[in-house]
Parts: structure tokens; C-alpha cells; sequence
């Protein structure tokens, strides 16, 4: 298939960083959003983000141009009418996620491929709510999404070889690195960094080594770019729990049981930087 159109739902983090590396490889993309507000937000965002690229002579002043020329905001789904693509970023709710998809199922083109940025949630659940299984996939994207060059390519029980094969064409074409995993909880990417992240809280809550140290043993002698305990702070502990327990119940393995000490401090309100406490502390 040959993708003209394509429309990307939820202009929060990730979406409005999907929608820009869609629109800079030459796409005409709605970026959607039920919220005018985070459409907004989201639209300003992508514009910073591109003069920042200018200015940084990472792209043209005429390219910054063309790709917000081919940038439409949009708070109706009725504009997925004429996508060959939709991609789907909104909150991680299966309620909410399998409303979008019925709607989608009903406005897009027989043709189009619906595709969810589902972090946990399983692929094939998600294709139930359509007629149209076989051309629901998972398209797990990694944030920032301008910069980072994975995307998980998450078959359903039902994706068709030719589904598959035109979001592996697409991902090609957005300059990303592709690799192809099946259906099961914590996909391949939240599969390995959750537990490491969860076995790095357990050996601070058994006291075997401080924050700053066993940040400081995977940064230098396994050559993480970044500490495990600083990365959970980046993500949001809140996220991390809710993926521990995603694995821990679609598993049923005591391997993948959430820390302890993970759990209290989402209980006690400190989800990482975006709440000014994590297992560091940030601001003032
Ligand atoms: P976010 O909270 O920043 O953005 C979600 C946006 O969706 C909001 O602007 C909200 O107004 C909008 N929205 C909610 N319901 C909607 C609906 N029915 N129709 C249209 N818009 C709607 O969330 P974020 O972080 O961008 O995550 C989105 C998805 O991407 C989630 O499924 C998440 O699991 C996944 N993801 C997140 C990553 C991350 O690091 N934040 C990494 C990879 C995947």
C-alpha cells in the first residue's frame, strides 16, 4: 500500500513526537486530539522543536516549512475518513483505547491500517473492538520519539503478513530501526527494562548499595548511558509499577512482583521528575 495520509490520535508526548517524524519523512498527517488544549500544546511543541533543528543546522528553514505545511491539527476522528494510517497514542486505558478503534473502524477507508502506540496493552484485545483484526497492529515507538531509533512492530494474533509488511515499509521511512515481536505482555522492550529496573529498586530496598551507586554500577561497568534508578525517575515510577504489574499478571511469575519500596513511593505521590521526587530529587 501506498501511504499518503496519515492521522496520529493524542497530541501529548509521544503523539505530537510521532505526528513530527511523519510530517519531516514527507507524510500529510492530522495530529488529533479531544482536547484543543493539548492539540495546542502539542502543535507548539513540534514548532520548538523544529527551530531548535534549525538552529542546531540539523534541517532547513524550507524543511521546518514543509513539514508543518504538511502538519493539520484536528479535534474530530470524521478527518481519519481519508488515512491510509492512523496511529493511536492516547492515554493507556483499554476502555479508551478500544472506543477509538471501534470509532476508527467505522470512519477510515476499508483499507487502512490501524496502529496503537500501546506501551502494555495486548494488540490482539485491542483489534477485538474492530472488524478489522487483521489490520490492527502494534507500532511501539520509544521516547523522544524524534530522537530514538526503535520501533517495536507488535503482531496480533490476527495481523496480516501484509499489515505487517507496510509498517515495516513505513518504519523505514520515518528513519527508524524496526524489529518484529509478538504479542505478549511487555512486548520485548518493557519485557528486559522493567525487571532491571524493578531488581535495581530491590537491591536499594535491600540495602545493598546506595541511588548514586548502583546508578553508578550500570553507568560505568555495564556502559548504560544512564542509571537504572535515574531512567525509572525519567519514565515515572507510576509507569514502571504499572508495567511490573502488566508483566506480574500476565505472567503470573512471583519473578516479575513489584517492589515494595516501588509501590510506596507511587503511593506516597513520588512518580520521578515529573512530580519533583523519585528516588532523586529535582528543582528547588
Ligand atoms: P500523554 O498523556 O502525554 O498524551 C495523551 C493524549 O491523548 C492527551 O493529550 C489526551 O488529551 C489525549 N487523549 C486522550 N483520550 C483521547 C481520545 N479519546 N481522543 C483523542 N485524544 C485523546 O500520554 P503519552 O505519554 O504520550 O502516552 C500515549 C501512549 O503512548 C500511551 O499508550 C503510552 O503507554 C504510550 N507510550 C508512552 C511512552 C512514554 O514514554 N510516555 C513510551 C511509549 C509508549
Amino acid at each position: 500500500m501506498d501511504i499518503k495520509k496519515v492521522m496520529v490520535i493524542g497530541a501529548g508526548q509521544m503523539g505530537s513526537g510521532i505526528a513530527q517524524v511523519c510530517a519531516q519523512s514527507g507524510f500529510d498527517v492530522f495530529l488529533n486530539d479531544m482536547s484543543e488544549q493539548a492539540l495546542e500544546k502539542g502543535m507548539k511543541n513540534i514548532e520548538k522543536l523544529l527551530m531548535r533543528a534549525v538552529e542546531k543546522e540539523r534541517i532547513t528553514e524550507t524543511q521546518k516549512t514543509d513539514t508543518l505545511n504538511r502538519l493539520h491539527p484536528s479535534t474530530t476522528l470524521t478527518d481519519a475518513a481519508s488515512c491510509d494510517v492512523v496511529i493511536e497514542a492516547v492515554v493507556e486505558n483499554m476502555e479508551v483505547k478500544a472506543k477509538v478503534f471501534a470509532e476508527l473502524d467505522n470512519i477510515t477507508p476499508k483499507h487502512a491500517i490501524l496502529a496503537s502506540n500501546t506501551s502494555s496493552l495486548p494488540i490482539t484485545e485491542i483489534a477485538g473492538a474492530t472488524s478489522r483484526p487483521d489490520q490492527v497492529i502494534g507500532m511501539h515507538f520509544m521516547n523522544p520519539v524524534p530522537i530514538m531509533k526503535l520501533v517495536e512492530i507488535i503482531r496480533g494474533l490476527q495481523t496480516s503478513d501484509e499489515t505487517y509488511q507496510t509498517i515495516e515499509n513505513m518504519a523505514k521511512q520515518l528513519a527508524k530501526t524496526s524489529v518484529e515481536v509478538s504479542d505478549l505482555p511487555g512486548f520485548a522492550a518493557n519485557r528486559i527494562l522493567m525487571p532491571m529496573i524493578n531488581e535495581a529498586v530491590f537491591a536499594l530496598y535491600e540495602g545493598v548499595a546506595s541511588v548514586e551507586d548502583i546508578d553508578t554500577v550500570m553507568k560505568l561497568g555495564m556502559n548504560h548511558p544512564m542509571g537504572p534508578l535515574t531512567l525509572a525517575d525519567f519514565i515515572g515510577l507510576d509507569t514502571c509499577l504499572y508495567i511490573m504489574e502488566v508483566l506480574y499478571e500476565g505472567f503470573g511469575d512471583s519473578k516479575y512482583r513489584p517492589c515494595p519500596l516501588l509501590r510506596k513511593y507511587v503511593n506516597a505521590g513520588w512518580l520521578g521528575k515529573k512530580s519533583g521526587r523519585g528516588f532523586y530529587q529535582y528543582g528547588d
